[in-house]
């Protein structure tokens, strides 16, 4: 069974799920606390000298974290100058300055509100033109390498159980590579962009394997719409059916979920 990396929290985990999980009442609580566990591990790297690397996720999901780690960085003296940031994924084609781009969004709820330095952010570049995407998977991975890998790995999960855009099939020993986005995930991206049609059909995501490389993963879900997701995720056997039931085989992963995300758990309703 997955060891709980939760320490600076007095909720106890479920038990008798594969991974251990979290469930607070709210959203609210909950970004608070991954926040919380997130600058503890920042300000110990930075106390020992050494970057810290973190694997970081786009989407609705993680947008109060990034709150929370803007308000202590204002408030606390949170830095982030020693932050080596990878972020799961990126549209493919899409412009950097594109509303919806997961640069922007970067930007937007993070990084121009914190001191992480331009050097060592990392975004897969949703302008690579389709014969370089092979080369530039190979440097992201490199770069990830370099680095030293993760310290911590945040993800969110998405209806077809993905994680970054691995979408169901995608292989636990994949890597950072161009795929193909489902029909699930580019409906629940339509309205953002204004309708389906102008949604990308592919993505540069992390692979799995890249992914589960990470010493520390917290996965995030909040909603009723990812119950199905999560319960798959947690109580069926790892599967490439459901890419985050894969997260069943490492050794450090907890799931963080708000009621309404852990209300198809059998042991929730049991
Ligand atoms: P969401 O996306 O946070 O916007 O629900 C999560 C995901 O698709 O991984």
């Amino acid at each position: 069974m997955a060891k709980v990396t939760f320490v600076n929290v007095d909720r106890p985990a479920l038990e008798g799920v594969a991974i251990p999980a979290r469930v607070y009442k709210s959203s609210e609580e909950a970004v608070k606390d991954v926040a919380r566990n997130a600058a503890g591990l920042v300000e110990a790297r930075r106390q020992e000298g050494t970057p810290c690397v973190l694997g970081l996720p786009t989407g609705s999901t993680p947008v109060g974290v990034y709150r929370e780690l803007v308000r202590m960085h204002r408030d606390e003296g949170l830095s982030f100058n020693h932050a080596i940031t990878f972020n799961l994924d990126e549209y493919l084609p899409i412009p950097n300055d594109d509303p919806n781009s997961f640069q922007q969004f970067m930007r937007d709820q993070f990084f121009n509100h914190v001191d992480v330095k331009e050097n060592n952010l990392h975004i897969p570049d949703g302008t690579t033109p389709i014969a370089e995407v092979d080369r530039h998977a190979e440097e992201y991975e490199a770069a990830i390498a370099e680095a030293g890998g993760f310290d911590l790995m945040l993800l969110g999960i998405g209806r077809t159980g993905h994680i970054g855009f691995n979408e169901p099939g995608s292989a636990p020993d994949s890597r950072t590579r161009r795929v193909e986005l489902s029909a699930e995930t580019r409906h629940d991206a339509a309205k953002a962009f204004g309708g389906l049609d102008n949604v990308p059909t592919h993505a540069i995501t992390m692979g799995l394997q890249t992914m589960f490389q990470a010493e520390r993963i917290v996965l995030l879900a909040f909603g009723e719409h990812k119950a199905e997701a999560v319960r798959k995720a947690l109580e069926e056997p790892p599967s490439s059916d459901c890419p985050a039931s894969l997260l069943q085989r490492h050794e450090s992963v907890a799931f963080v979920l708000d009621e309404a995300a852990a209300s198809g758990l059998s042991r929730m309703s049991g």
